[in-house]
């Protein structure tokens, strides 16, 4: 389907969200070893970025490896690993040109020395494109970023630099690692599970969720656009009541 003509660019959200759900069973689905869904899902994650640039979307964060995914098999551990830093290497040219600018949340010091390397070289290449943002969450677990600021804040008021009357909302954002990037509106996952997974607890507090049901390597611009669609039908009311909306 064509959803293209029904969407609303002026009502595009800003920050887009994914939980790239499903790689696993995409591939048993499809009678290979988990790593070839991860490789087809390499294929998902470049088609879902060029359309989100296409539509206007300004950040795009994707949740690649959770702090919890440490505990699989290490054969694929590593080979995810592998995965992201020849992924970078083999595109890094075709995102600057796009207009790309990489960025990442989550604790990258606890990734492998090459990882981090191939990351900062890609983020520095990057950083003056403006068209969209793509982040993307490695080694990263909302509860660590929480403690991490809770952590960051009592140091400030155990030094002076901060009195307690002064943490607030702000305060608390501004020491999370995604201090740089606003709100996501629109949180989708693929594969049919409802769960955030440890992915930006406080960040979502507002944002609409969307379930896809196919897995992650299948999805591609159609489904961005239908989740974009659905998000724009529904009235986003923080707190509010419907009238005190539409006046
Ligand atoms: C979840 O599917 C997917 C992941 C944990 C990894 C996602 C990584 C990629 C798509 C590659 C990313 C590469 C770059 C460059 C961003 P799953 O393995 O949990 O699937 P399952 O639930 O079916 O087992």
């Amino acid at each position: 389907m064509n959803f293209s003509k029904e969407i609303d660019l002026h009502n595009i959200p800003k920050h887009i969200a994914i939980i790239m759900d499903g790689n696993g069973r995409w591939a048993q689905k499809n009678g290979q070893e988990r790593l070839f869904g991860h490789f087809a899902g390499v294929d998902a994650v470049r088609s879902t970025v060029k359309a989100a640039a296409e539509l206007g979307v300004k950040y795009l964060t994707l949740y690649a490896f959770s702090v919890e995914n440490w505990n699989r098999p290490k054969e694929e551990v590593d080979g995810l690993m592998d995965l992201l830093v020849d992924t970078l290497a083999k595109e890094i040219d075709a995102l600057d040109e796009d207009g790309v600018r990489l960025m990442t949340i989550g604790n990258i010091a606890g990734m492998p020395l090459s990882c981090q390397t191939t990351l900062a070289e890609s983020i520095e290449r990057t950083k003056k494109n403006e068209r969209i943002n793509l982040v993307l969450a490695l080694n990263y677990s909302a509860r660590w970023e929480i403690i991490e600021a809770v952590k960051k804040i009592a140091e400030k008021v155990k030094v002076g630099s901060v009195s307690t009357e002064q943490i607030d909302e702000a305060l608390m954002s501004s020491n999370l690692t995604t201090a740089a990037i606003p709100d996501p509106e629109l949180i989708i996952r693929t594969s049919g599970e409802h769960r955030l997974s440890n992915f930006l607890l406080w960040q979502s507090s507002y944002a609409e969720f969307y379930f896809a049901k196919i897995f992650w390597p299948d999805f591609d611009k159609t489904h961005l656009q239908e989740a974009i669609l659905d998000y724009q039908n529904r009235e986003r009311r923080f707190g509010l009541v419907s009238d005190q909306i539409k006046h």
